[in-house]
Parts: structure tokens; C-alpha cells; sequence
């Protein structure tokens, strides 16, 4: 029996063993899919033991995808310029990791928006976290041509402009409205609107109705970002296909089959979600 896991801190929220457990039954596979609440001091030495438990691999999430890149030999492109990764499989008992946000967060707009990066002439990203990172590095991937950094703490939207070349500019968050006058694309990656956190206020007058609006958050399902976007027109993206499909290679890798992100698991995530108290995300 093939065994994979999710390791994170805390881990109890995460919606990873409802999505591969879903995909083990939908293939009939023997497997399983488990949850690994490790402490970051415990990390290093949970990952070297992953194959004497018989784990063929495991995802990692918050706060250990950098320890994870430290520790395994990360070959893909987008691991090596994150510095983070969130997949780990042993090949001949060699750890590997890669990062499959960029593709999750694509792969989403991909399946809900076809066309989206058809004209990517100017983007707006709020956030500069890891997830800003990875959504910036996808959105340049597909050709955008400016890319506007905002964030709370200007100076870290700054650093993330300067290493990513002259597309990309940070502006003040004050700015944010005279921002998305020109944009095709506005992407929440902040924390913002998720339960539990502040809301995330932004006027959104100014933006061009055709703008995609996509928000990285899936509690709630539709943020008041997406709700205000929708309610004027513009086409909206929730965060929850993101998940989906950022755990498709993890899949394949560990149990050999690549799975689809279908309709019944969505809806069995929304249900799960629905369900459980309003406490967060992964
Ligand atoms: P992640 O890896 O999920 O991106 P992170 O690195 O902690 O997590 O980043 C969280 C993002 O949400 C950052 O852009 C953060 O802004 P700062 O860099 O200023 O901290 C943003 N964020 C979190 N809480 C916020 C708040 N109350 N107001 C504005 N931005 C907030």
C-alpha cells in the first residue's frame, strides 16, 4: 500500500486528505493519504524518515516549503526561483521536490477562464508573501507585460519588484485604486477577506469591467473582493481550484495516475468547507 501525507504546522484545516482521498477511491488505488502535524524543529527529521515509514511522498505547506527546498534536490525552475517547494517523492531514496503553486494558480484560470493571459498587458497583485511570489512568477511565465506589486509593507513589495526585473513596479497600497484603471488582470494574495482575518477594502470603480478578478483565498468561497466584482460585471475566479489543481503532480507522482480536477470534487471541498467552522485555510 502507497502512502503520502501532508506535513504542516498547524495541519488540521488542511483539505489535502479530503482531495487525495477522493482521487485514491475514484481509481480504486490502495493507498492512502494522511496528515503530519510537525513542529518546524521536527521537520528535517520527519522528512529523512518519510521512506522507513513507507511514504512514497508527502506535500508540504505552511511554514515548511523552504525548509522542504533546503532539503531535497529540487530540479523544476519555478522550486529553484521560489526557494520554496510544496511536493516531495523519494526516487531511489533520493529526496526531490518541486513547487506546483504556479501551476495550481495557472491551471485555475486556465479551466475557468480560458483566454485569460490572451492580452496580459497590466496586472495588479496585492501581496508580496509567498504566494505573491508564486503568483508573480506565473503571471510573468505568461507574458505579462507590467505587473504592479502592492502590499501593506511597501518595502517587501519593493524587493520583490527589483528582483523580478523591469516589468514589475511597486506602488503604495494608498495607490492601489489609481492602479487598476488599466488592468486585465487583479489578483488577492494577501491574506485579506479570509475568515477570520480584516477585510480586504478596495474600490473597485476604476476597474475596467473586462478585468479578471481572481482571489487566492477559498474562506469563504466568494470573498466580498469577488462578490463586488461579480456584482459589477467583471469575470471572477475563487481560490478553491487553486488547491484542486496544485495537488494533481503530487498525485501522480506518489500513486501513478493523474487525476482530474472534476466538478464531484469541488463540490465535495465546498461541501467539507461548508461544513466545518469558518477557521482559516491550509
Ligand atoms: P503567504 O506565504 O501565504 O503569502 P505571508 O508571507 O505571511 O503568507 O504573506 C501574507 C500577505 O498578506 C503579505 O502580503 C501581507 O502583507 P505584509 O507583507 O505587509 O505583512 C499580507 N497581509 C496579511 N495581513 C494583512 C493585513 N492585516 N493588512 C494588509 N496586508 C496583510
Amino acid at each position: 500500500m502507497r502512502r503520502a501525507c501532508v506535513i504542516g504546522y498547524p495541519v488540521r484545516h488542511s483539505r489535502s486528505p479530503l482531495i487525495h482521498g477522493f482521487w485514491l477511491r475514484e481509481h480504486g488505488i490502495e493507498g492512502s493519504y494522511e496528515r503530519a502535524e510537525i513542529a518546524p524543529d521536527g521537520f528535517e527529521a520527519f522528512v529523512a524518515g518519510l521512506e522507513e515509514r513507507g511514504f512514497a511522498g508527502a506535500n508540504v505547506t505552511v511554514p515548511h516549503k523552504e525548509a522542504a527546498f533546503r532539503l531535497a534536490v529540487v530540479e523544476d525552475p519555478v522550486g529553484r526561483a521560489l526557494e520554496a517547494v510544496n511536493t516531495l517523492w523519494l526516487d531511489k531514496g533520493r529526496l526531490q521536490g518541486t513547487n506546483t503553486d504556479v501551476a495550481g494558480f495557472l491551471a485555475n484560470l486556465d479551466q475557468e477562464r480560458p483566454g485569460w493571459d490572451g492580452d496580459l498587458d497590466h496586472v495588479v497583485l496585492l501581496g508580496a508573501g509567498g504566494a505573491g511570489r508564486a503568483v508573480l512568477h506565473g503571471v510573468l511565465d505568461r507574458g505579462a507585460r507590467r505587473v504592479t506589486v502592492l502590499n501593506r509593507t511597501l518595502a517587501r513589495a519593493e524587493d520583490l519588484a527589483s528582483r523580478a526585473g523591469d516589468r514589475v513596479r511597486a506602488v503604495a497600497w494608498h495607490d492601489a485604486e489609481a492602479a487598476l484603471s488599466d488592468a486585465a488582470l487583479l489578483v488577492n494574495t494577501t491574506s485579506l477577506g479570509m475568515a477570520g482575518q480584516p477585510c480586504l477594502t478596495l474600490g473597485l470603480e476604476r476597474l475596467p469591467p473586462s478585468a479578471v478578478v481572481t482571489d487566492i483565498v477559498y474562506v469563504p468561497l466568494e470573498t466580498e473582493l469577488l462578490k463586488t466584482a461579480r456584482e459589477r460585471g467583471n469575470p471572477t475566479v475563487d481560490g478553491l481550484g487553486m488547491l484542486l489543481h496544485q495537488a494533481v503532480p503530487g498525485f501522480e507522482r506518489w500513486f501513478g495516475v493523474r487525476p482530474f480536477v472534476s466538478p464531484e470534487l469541488r463540490r465535495l471541498v465546498i461541501d467539507d468547507l461548508q461544513r466545518a467552522r469558518p477557521e482559516g485555510q491550509e
